[in-house]
């Protein structure tokens, strides 16, 4: 284990560049060049040996995720919440949602939104809605169904989101970590919840950086002022130029993602016109983060 958080307690110190420089180059070094340098495989997720979690937990530290194949488990959600026990994340969202909103497939549920659609989805964070008060830090996806094609995902760490935006515009970066930059609005009543909004970047209360983000806009409602506007287009180029850091990769039936919350996006798929066949991804979001200490 890298050990950052206890090593380099100020790196996400804007006012601090000795902490930040040492580990920026020890973190990008460390950094998984493709997908296969993330996979880890299970002989069972609902019960990992010793060595299987003391490599996810590696992996996680390096890119803030990693991608596990489910051994001889069987691909339900109970397994992945199974999964999610042994990394000390538990506190999922589930009670105040939709209960098929944990299902990714072509549903059409939640007025077709587009993770239950067959549609392309831009680069975000899970639940960006909650605000920074009340965040979603850890996501895992379990596949039981790939599409019949496509249906990928780009992946990328915040933290190396973060390095690059610091040291491109650190003043844009000041701003994302300290104004309120974005709040929910209610896209049928446009009714903007000031108790569902925050920060950008953030550290939580163990000095781990959180992070949120979506380039949709008809539930988001941007603030007006214009350091947020300018910071907000600094960090939408920089996600659109997609730089050398982002990873590509599809998750095939009994695998799946681990992750800090971090960026994705999900590929336009096609489906099969069976519903028994189609696509489908369970998914589980958590409070908790992996990798606490
Ligand atoms: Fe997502």
């Amino acid at each position: 284990m890298k050990r950052w958080n206890a090593k380099y307690p100020r790196r996400f110190d804007l006012d601090s560049n000795e902490d930040y420089l040492k580990w920026r180059d020890e973190k990008l070094a460390a950094y998984p060049k493709n997908v296969g340098e993330l996979v880890v495989e299970l002989g069972d997720m609902t019960a990992m040996t010793p060595a299987e979690k003391a490599r996810i937990l590696e992996t996680v530290e390096r890119a803030n995720m990693c991608v596990y194949t489910a051994g001889s488990a069987e691909l339900e959600m109970n397994s992945l919440l199974a999964l999610g026990q042994q990394l000390g994340v538990r506190h999922t969202d589930k009670s105040a949602r939709h209960a098929q909103s944990d299902e990714l497939t072509d549903s059409g549920i939640l007025n077709r939104a587009i993770p239950f659609s067959t549609r392309h989805c831009n680069w975000h964070t899970d639940a960006t809605y909650y605000g920074s008060d009340n965040t979603i830090q850890a996501l895992f996806l379990l596949c039981k169904r790939p599409a019949v094609e496509g249906g990928s995902n780009k992946v990328l760490d915040h933290e190396v989101l973060y390095i690059q935006l610091r040291d491109k515009d650190p003043g844009a970066l000041e701003v994302l970590m300290n104004k309120d930059c974005f709040n929910y609005r209610n896209p049928a009543t446009g009714e903007i919840d000031l108790h569902r909004g925050g920060k950008v970047f953030w550290t939580n209360a163990d000095g781990h950086l959180c992070h949120r983000f979506s380039f949709r806009k008809t539930d988001m409602a941007w603030s007006g002022d214009s350091d947020v506007a300018a910071a907000g287009h600094v960090l939408e180029s920089l996600i659109s130029d997609e730089s050398a850091y982002v990873i590509e990769g599809r998750l095939e039936s009994g695998m799946g993602l681990i992750s800090n919350n971090v960026l994705h996006t999900r590929e336009r798929l096609v489906d099969s016109d069976d519903a028994a066949k189609k696509r489908l991804l369970f998914r589980a979001r958590f409070y908790d983060r992996v990798n606490p200490e």
